[in-house]
């Protein structure tokens, strides 16, 4: 009987923890419509836009976030995005070295007499660090740490899709309407967005007149995880998913400049950085598909002619 109460009890919390997670859930990712060019077992990586989302990264994300894990020779490596066949060695290729140099980072040696001098980084450097260290990049940040993006497609539920439908989810600037009101005496200013015109939920329709009320410093995200029950004007438990996060939303049509001709639509620059970040946390996931692959047709082809010859081996014996 004492179990039985026990297993109750656990299934009960379960069943609760379940619900407290579909009323706080984030939606779910699904990424660009037509998907990616890299999934599948055969799938690479579209260079081009890996291309166009390192010009992105560089443009935009770089001013807050880091990708410590990277050196600028990455980007000519075989499968990254600057790779040319001619210099197989990319801290010889002066492409890789030109792009390495229009970034200036405190040299890691100390020169002559002992002072870290500010120099072009060359293709051996480590991309550049927005900010010394993480207590100076919370103060330009509100409080808020903008994380690492070397490999935020592993470290997000979502990966690549994630990073892209967080980009392109904001609600469109005219839902924004900035209140001000007197409170005791204070003046508090508030932003708060109409959910009625939010049209990016998909299925979900919140109700008619309902305010979501930002925190100051916040912006709403239906993609990041979180809880937007207590700031929702309307009935819980319609309240949208998604929560707040301390990054606005990054990217406007024709942020960014494209060499190649590509507008640089919203969808297009997220696409494109989505891209990139997916190719700095896996580099290496072309040449693992090719041997993989590789791997497959040989054991398949091992396993017939092993086959045959245990036929012919045992051909004359009773078994
Ligand atoms: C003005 C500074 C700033 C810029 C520019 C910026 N971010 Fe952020 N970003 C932040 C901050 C701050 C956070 C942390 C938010 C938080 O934890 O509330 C963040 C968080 C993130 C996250 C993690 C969200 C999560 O799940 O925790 C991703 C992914 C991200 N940024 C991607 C980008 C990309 C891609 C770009 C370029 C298109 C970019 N950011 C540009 C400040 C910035």
């Amino acid at each position: 009987m004492k179990t039985f109460r026990i297993l109750a009890a656990g299934l009960t919390a379960l069943a609760f923890t379940g619900l407290a997670h579909a009323a706080g859930g984030a939606k779910h990712a699904d990424g660009p419509e037509a998907g990616w060019p890299f999934e599948g077992i055969t799938g690479k990586y579209d260079q081009a836009s890996v291309q166009r989302g390192y010009q992105v990264y560089k443009e935009v994300c770089s001013s807050c976030h880091g990708m410590k894990l990277l050196s600028y020779r990455n980007l000519g490596e075989k499968g990254g995005p600057f790779y040319d066949p001619a210099y197989p060695n990319p801290n010889d290729n002066p492409f890789v070295k030109a792009l390495a140099a229009q970034n200036e980072i405190v040299s890691p040696t100390p020169n002559d007499v002992g002072e870290f001098e500010l120099r072009p980084a060359t293709p051996a450097d480590r991309f550049r660090s927005p900010f010394a260290n993480d207590a100076a990049a919370r103060a330009a940040n509100g409080g808020a740490l903008p994380p690492d993006l070397s490999v935020i497609t592993k470290a997000r539920h979502g990966g690549a899709s994630y990073v892209y439908n967080l980009l392109t989810g904001y609600p469109d600037f005219s839902l924004y309407e900035d209140r001000v009101s007197e409170v005791d005496g204070e003046t508090v200013y508030e932003t708060v967005i109409d959910m009625s015109k939010f049209d990016k939920l998909g299925k979900y329709k919140p109700e008619q007149t309902s305010y979501l009320l930002q925190p100051a410093g916040q912006y709403y995200n239906p993609y990041m995880p979180g809880d937007t029950r207590p700031n929702y004007g309307g009935d819980p438990r319609h309240a949208p998913p998604g929560g707040f996060l301390a990054m606005g939303p990054q990217l406007t049509d024709g942020r960014v400049e494209y060499s190649d001709g590509t507008e640089a639509t919203i969808s297009q620059m997220a696409y494109d950085v989505a891209q990139f970040l997916a190719w700095a946390g896996d580099p290496k996931m072309q040449a693992r598909k090719e041997v993989g692959l590789a791997t497959m047709v040989y054991l398949g082809l091992l396993a017939i002619l092993l086959w045959f010859s245990y036929k012919r081996i045992w051909r004359k014996v009773e078994h």
